[in-house]
């Protein structure tokens, strides 16, 4: 069976993952060191799948401890490296923590390529990479923009690495950049659990919901947007899953075109904050308390993906509606909090 390291993978994406790589009939095993997660995730993927993924409990900051997990596990076919820290205004006040954390497991992991030859290398880089899009939708030859956040940036230098990488090497590896990810999983037995206040719309709109937060505050309606509210491109998190599942595929089969790759992973729509309350709104039929204020600093205005390599190129496409993710967010949020 091929094996697969997926650091981070008890976080929101990297479980929704795992699943769909046990499912795809994947052997898995997970690093984590459970900073924004915990082992409760692992109980909801063997649920799910009624396959125990090998777990250990590693910081990957840690170079010593990183060597000696691929000396014990010698038959890894291929990394999806998901594991970072990702809160953008905690990047501006602690950017040291993201330059540490984002960069030097990266670097760890890529030495342990170079001497235990493992040539697959699936990285999790964002839309956040183009910054306010000249044009839209934007795809994979759009200018990368100078970051705004430290986070930003290290999505960027990581991108940078792996290019330089597999130029001196035989690693391939594609970084798959991310749009908006909401959603859960169906089963509702995984999803997003933020500690403390959601940064990001759609958590903060279930918990309103839900009764946790008192108001959604909408950060501005006067953008030059259909409604003067900021487009986003919302994919939901068991489409982008199936999304590593088949890049990593694409590397174990050779079937790619350069070493260094990378995809658009969202849906091609643009949907507004006041479009997605607004189906929030009607497919739940929760009445959302929210209020209009200002701007949020360092918002981009709009931005939303050119699919088309991912679709013909990849061989992937989202299949599931910014309605869809909102309904099983909604469901995730309410076994959560045991709300009937
Ligand atoms: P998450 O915080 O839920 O998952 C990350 C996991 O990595 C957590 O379980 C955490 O405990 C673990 N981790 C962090 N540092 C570690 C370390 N040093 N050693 C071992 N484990 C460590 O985040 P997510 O939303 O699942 O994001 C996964 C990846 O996707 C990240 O690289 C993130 O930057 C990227 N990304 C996320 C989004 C998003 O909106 N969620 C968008 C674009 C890109
Ligand atoms: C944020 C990050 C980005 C990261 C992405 C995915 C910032 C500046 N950017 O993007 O780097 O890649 O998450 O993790 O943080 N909104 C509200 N009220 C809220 C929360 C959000 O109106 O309480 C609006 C925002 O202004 C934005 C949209 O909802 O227009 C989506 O916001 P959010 O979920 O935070 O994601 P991004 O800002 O796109």
């Amino acid at each position: 069976m091929r094996k697969v390291l997926v650091t981070g993978g008890l976080g929101y994406i990297g479980s929704h993952t795992v699943v769909e790589l046990q499912n795809a009939g994947f052997e898995v095993v997970i690093i984590d060191n459970l900073s924004n997660s915990s082992m409760e995730v692992l109980d909801g993927i063997i649920e799910i799948t009624g396959k125990i993924p090998l777990f250990e409990k590693i910081d990957l900051r840690q170079k010593s401890e990183v060597i000696q997990f691929f000396e014990k596990h010698q038959d890894i076919s291929g990394i999806i490296h998901f594991a970072a820290s990702k809160a953008v205004g905690e990047s501006v006040e602690n950017p040291l923590l993201y330059y540490e954390n984002n960069l030097s497991t990266l670097i760890y992991l890529l030495q342990a390529c170079n001497n235990y030859t493992i040539e697959n290398f699936i990285f999790s880089s964002s839309c956040t990479v183009y910054g306010e899009p000249d044009k839209l939708p934007i795809d994979e030859s759009a200018p990368v923009k100078k970051a705004t956040s430290p986070y930003g940036n290290t999505k960027q230098i990581s991108e940078e690495i792996l290019n330089d990488s597999c130029k001196v090497s035989n690693l391939k590896s594609i970084a798959l950049r991310y749009f908006n990810p909401i959603g859960a999983h169906d089963s509702s037995k995984i999803g997003e659990l933020p500690l403390g206040i959601p940064q990001n719309l759609v958590p903060f709109i279930t918990q309103t919901a839900a009764g946790l937060r008192d108001q959604l505050s909408v950060f501005g309606d006067d953008y030059p947007t259909k409604d003067g509210s900021c487009i986003r491109d919302y994919i939901h998190v068991v489409d982008l899953a199936k999304a590593h599942v088949v890049a990593l595929e694409r590397l174990l089969k050779n079937r790619n075109s350069n070493q260094f790759e990378t995809f658009n992973i969202g849906t091609g729509k643009g949907s507004s904050v006041l479009e997605v309350v607004n189906a929030f709104e009607k497919i739940t039929q929760q009445k959302l308390n929210y209020k209009i204020v200002d701007r949020r600093v360092g918002d981009v205005i709009s931005v939303y993906a050119d699919t088309k390599k991912a679709n013909e190129v990849l061989g992937w496409k989202a299949e599931n509606s910014m309605e869809d993710s909102l309904l099983s967010s909604w469901n995730w949020e309410k076994k959560v909090r045991n709300i009937k």
